[in-house]
C-alpha cells in the first residue's frame, strides 16, 4: 500500500479511537508520555472480551491447559538465567545533535530522520528491560526489571503447578499480564509500545514430540484469529530464518497480520527446547526434571511457546474491522467488530421522545443489560444514532416505534448489512444470545 494511503488510514483510525473512546495518548494534557496508551470506555471493554476470548479457548475449554497469574518484579536472577541480562538488545545509534535514537535497520539512509543530521552507523547494544530498584536502597544488590515477556513467570512456577494442579505432561500453563520493553523506536500507534500486554501459553511436552506439539499449536493459534472474526487474506505464517531465532528457540513461526504499514508479526509460536527449564534449573539449583509415572523416566520437559500480544490484537482487530462506505451521499464509517469481541453488543433508541416509547426502551435496555453491554441513546435523528453505533462497533440497534405500542415487537437493525427484523421485544435476550 503507498504511504500516503497507510498514513492516511492509520491517521483516521486513530482518530476514531480518540472520537468513540477505545484509545488515548498517555498523559495527553501534559503533552503526551510517547508510545503508552489508555485505554478508553469502548477500548477497555474490548480489550477484556479479547483477553476472556482467549481464556475461554486457551483455558476452560480444554482440560491440559491452567492459568497463572504471576508478579511482574520476579527476582533479578531469573533474567540471568533466561538471557535477557546479557542478550535482550537491539542495536541503536544516537544523534549527536538532536540526541534522539534509532535502530540501524529501520534508517534508509545514515541521516536522522528528524533533524537530518548525519549519523555515525557504529550501533552499539542497549538493553531493553526496564531496570528499577526494590526497597530503599538504590544500589545495584536492589535492582529489579519489569518483566520483559510473562514467559518466564511461567516457568519458574513450574513445579509448583505441577505440583498443585496435579498435571501430567503433556500439559500446558497460560497467562495473560502486562510486560515492559524500552524499545528504541516504538512506532505505528499501539504496534509496538513501551508497555503491552501478552497472552501467553507454555506447553511442557516430553523431548521427542516437541515437532508433533508445534505443527499442532500453530494450526491452533491462526485458527484461533480466524474464530475472532479476523479476514483469512489478512493472515500468514512467517518461518524465522536461522539469523533471526531468538536465543532460545529452536523452530519459530509469527503469525503476521497484513497492517497498512506491511505484514507484521502478531503472535510469535516458539520451539523453546529444554532451554529454559535447564537454565533455571542451573541458576537456582533446584531440580526441574519431571518425573513420568508410566513410563518411569525423567526428564526435563521441552516448552512450546505461544506469545500473542493483546494490544497487538486489539489493533488487528480494529484495523480489519474498519470500512468506509458511501451510503445516501454520505460517507458511512462503520466497525465491523464480531459481535464476539464488540464492547456494545446493541444500540437501545426509542424512535421517538414520546408516546411511552422512552419508557419501553428503557425497560428493555435494565433487562437485557443484566447480561449484555448494551447503550440507551435517545438523542437526535434515528439515522445519526445509528450512524454513532457503527462507528463505534455495535453489532445491533434495537428501535420501539409505533408498532411496538400495539404489538411489542421492535426493530433489529443488523450494523454490517443494515437489513432490519422485528423480533418481539420478550424474545431480544434469546435473540441477541445466539448471536453476540
Ligand atoms: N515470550 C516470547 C516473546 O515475548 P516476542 O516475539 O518478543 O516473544 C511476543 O513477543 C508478542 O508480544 C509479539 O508477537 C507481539 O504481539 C507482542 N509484543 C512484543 N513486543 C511488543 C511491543 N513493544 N509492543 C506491543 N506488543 C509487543
Amino acid at each position: 500500500m503507498a504511504k500516503e494511503k497507510t498514513d492516511n488510514l492509520m491517521n483516521k483510525l486513530v482518530s476514531l479511537c480518540k472520537r468513540r473512546g477505545y484509545i488515548f495518548q498517555s498523559s495527553e494534557i501534559y503533552g503526551g508520555l510517547d508510545s503508552c496508551y489508555d485505554y478508553g470506555p469502548l477500548g477497555v471493554e474490548l480489550k477484556k472480551n479479547i483477553k476472556e476470548f482467549w481464556w475461554r479457548s486457551m483455558v476452560h475449554a480444554r482440560d491440559d491447559i491452567v492459568g497463572l497469574d504471576s508478579a511482574i518484579l520476579m527476582h533479578p536472577k531469573i533474567w540471568e538465567a533466561s538471557g535477557h541480562v546479557a542478550g535482550f538488545t537491539d542495536p541503536m545509534v544516537d544523534c549527536k545533535n538532536c540526541k534522539r535514537r534509532f535502530r540501524p535497520d529501520e534508517l534508509e539512509k545514515p541521516q536522522c530522520p528528524v533533524c537530518g543530521s548525519e549519523l555515525n552507523t557504529a550501533a552499539r547494544m542497549f538493553n531493553l528491560m526496564f531496570k528499577t530498584h526494590m526497597g530503599p536502597v538504590e544500589d545495584d544488590a536492589a535492582i529489579v526489571y519489569l518483566r520483559p515477556e510473562t514467559a518466564q513467570g511461567i516457568y519458574v512456577n513450574f513445579p509448583n503447578v505441577l505440583q498443585s494442579a496435579r498435571k501430567k505432561v503433556p500439559f500446558g500453563i497460560a497467562q495473560i499480564g502486562k510486560a515492559f520493553r524500552n524499545e528504541i523506536t516504538p512506532k505505528n500507534f499501539t504496534f509496538r509500545t513501551r508497555e503491552f500486554e501478552q497472552m501467553e501459553m507454555q506447553f511442557f511436552v516430553k523431548p521427542g514430540s516437541d515437532r508433533e506439539w508445534f505443527e499442532y499449536w500453530k494450526e491452533q493459534r491462526i485458527k484461533w484469529y480466524d474464530d475472532l472474526g479476523i479476514r483469512k487474506e489478512n493472515l500468514r505464517f512467517h518461518e524465522h530464518g536461522k539469523d533471526e531465532l531468538a536465543h532460545y528457540a529452536a523452530a519459530a513461526f509469527d503469525i503476521q497480520y497484513n497492517f497498512p504499514f506491511g505484514w507484521k508479526e502478531l503472535e510469535g509460536i516458539h520451539n523453546r527446547t529444554d532451554f529454559d527449564l535447564k537454565r533455571h534449573q542451573e541458576f537456582s539449583g533446584k531440580d526441574l526434571n519431571y518425573f513420568d509415572d508410566a513410563t518411569r523416566e525423567r526428564f526435563v520437559p521441552f516448552i512450546i511457546e505461544t506469545s500473542a500480544g493483546c494490544d497487538r490484537t486489539i489493533l488487528t482487530s480494529l484495523v480489519d474491522a474498519y470500512y468506509e462506505e458511501e451510503v445516501e451521499d454520505e460517507t458511512r464509517v462503520v466497525l465491523r467488530l464480531s459481535p464476539k469481541i464488540a464492547p456494545i453488543k446493541a444500540g437501545i433508541f426509542p424512535l421517538v421522545k414520546r408516546d411511552g416509547m422512552p419508557e419501553i426502551a428503557l425497560k428493555i435496555k435494565e433487562d437485557l443489560q443484566k447480561y449484555f453491554m448494551v447503550f440507551y441513546d435517545e438523542s437526535g435523528a434515528i439515522g445519526r444514532r445509528y450512524r454513532r453505533q457503527d462507528e463505534a462497533g455495535t453489532p445491533f440497534g434495537i428501535t420501539v416505534d409505533s408498532q411496538t405500542l400495539q404489538d411489542q415487537t421492535v426493530t433489529v437493525r443488523e450494523r454490517d448489512a443494515m437489513t432490519q427484523e422485528r423480533v418481539s421485544s420478550n424474545k431480544l435476550l434469546e435473540y441477541l444470545r445466539g448471536r453476540a
